[in-house]
């Protein structure tokens, strides 16, 4: 039986860095607030017009598909993670593969839309793949560009301070070596609080959605057409209903416990526990709770990798990215037990555990 090993690892940032001191210039907002809520001091924005979540993407993708020693044309499915896709529709993955120049190969493509968990949603997806057989060269990118939607006034400052661009990629291929590989992946979700965290507009949805004290939205949705105006009114981009909100106090309470109990599960399943990893990789929410989780944990610093401080939270690539870092670093070994773990917008979370 394979398992699947992560045999390219490569990451992308833009270049522009975008310091805490650069937004309070845009709302009322502090370095000093955003870094001892959050531990970001800066974050990268895409060069404008320029760069997309597929370009950075395909920068990524490179770096992984290099150091797997294999030819771009051996990539024989591509799964895409993002929030922030260069269009509604289709997704990334078929941009990427475009971007690559591989169409010739007609290999499929997943978009994956999973935000924060993206990336470990994707990973287990081609564990399934790679496991049965089906394919050998798994290129999964989780990349995001999220300065282009964001409300740069104080109105949209609990949610904009956060959020950074940037991308990560992996090849994947079968192992056979023992004991080496993804050991478990596990997955959840939990639909009942969608809105604390999400972008509702533009979308198909039936109007239902109320404010933090319960009253309806408006909307804006014209009375006298059926069809065909609804997507995005006017109304929507006058009062700012185009950007994510976020019920920060209460996403913070629900990740906090998500994450330990996702990573326990996957020991528990293998038979290890939390002194028997190496690398604690999470999804750079927040340092505060990524902190938390290492505590409750028993994790020192230094089997804890985290980059939110240069990167903010880059949603579905910022595991990947975080990971390729640790392991340019070299704090990654052959034979480190290394631990994923995820939460996010959905809700969705999950984790996985891989022996490098
Ligand atoms: N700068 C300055 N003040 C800000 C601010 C900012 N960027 N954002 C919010 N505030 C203000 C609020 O308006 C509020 O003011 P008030 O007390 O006068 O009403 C005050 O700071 C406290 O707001 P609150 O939202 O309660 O802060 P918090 O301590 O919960 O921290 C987060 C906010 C967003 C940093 C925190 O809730 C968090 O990190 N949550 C998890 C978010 C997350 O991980 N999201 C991604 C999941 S994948």
């Amino acid at each position: 039986m394979f398992r699947t090993k992560i045999a390219g690892i490569g990451h992308y940032v833009p270049e522009k860095v975008v310091t805490n001191h650069e937004l309070e210039k845009l709302m009322d907002t502090s370095d000093a607030w955003i870094q001892e809520r959050t531990g970001i001091r800066e974050r990268r924005y895409a060069a404008k017009f320029k760069e997309t979540s597929t370009t950075m993407g395909a920068r990524a993708a490179e770096v992984a598909i290099e150091r797997a020693g294999i030819h771009k044309e051996e990539v024989d499915f591509i799964i895409f993670a993002t929030l922030s896709p260069d269009y509604y529709f289709p997704g990334c993955g078929v941009l990427l593969q475009r971007e690559l120049e591989i169409t010739a190969t007609e290999i499929p493509a997943l978009d994956i839309r999973n935000q924060c968990s993206g990336f470990v949603y994707g990973l287990s997806v081609a564990d399934q793949f790679i496991k049965t057989g089906m394919y050998k060269n798994i290129l999964l990118v989780g990349a995001e560009i999220h300065s282009m939607g964001l409300d740069f006034s104080t109105e949209g400052r609990n949610v904009t301070v956060i959020f950074g661009d940037g991308a990560g990629a992996v090849v994947l291929q079968p192992t056979e070596e023992p004991g080496k590989g993804v050991l478990t992946t596990k997955l959840h979700s939990d639909g009942t609080y969608a809105e604390k965290l999400a972008m509702i507009n533009p979308g198909a949805h039936s109007g239902y959605h109320f404010n933090k004290r319960g009253e309806h939205i408006d909307w804006g949705y014209p009375t006298d057409v059926e069809y065909g105006q609804n997507f995005v009114t006017q109304h929507m981009l006058d009062h700012g209903q185009i950007y994510p909100n976020m019920d920060g106090q209460f996403v913070f309470k629900m990740a906090v416990q998500k994450f330990p109990e996702v990573i326990m599960e996957a020991l528990q399943e293998v038979g290890l526990t939390p002194a028997d990893i190496n690398m604690f990789v999470p999804h750079q929410a927040n340092l505060r709770i990524s902190e938390f989780v290492a505590k409750k944990m028993g994790l020192g610093p230094h089997q804890v990798w985290n980059n939110i401080q240069r990167y903010g939270n880059t949603t579905a690539a910022s595991i990947p990215i975080a990971l390729s870092e640790a392991v340019e670093a070299g704090a990654v070994k052959s034979g480190d037990l290394i631990c994923l773990a995820a939460f996010g917008s959905g809700f969705t979370w999950g984790s996985a555990l891989i022996r490098w």
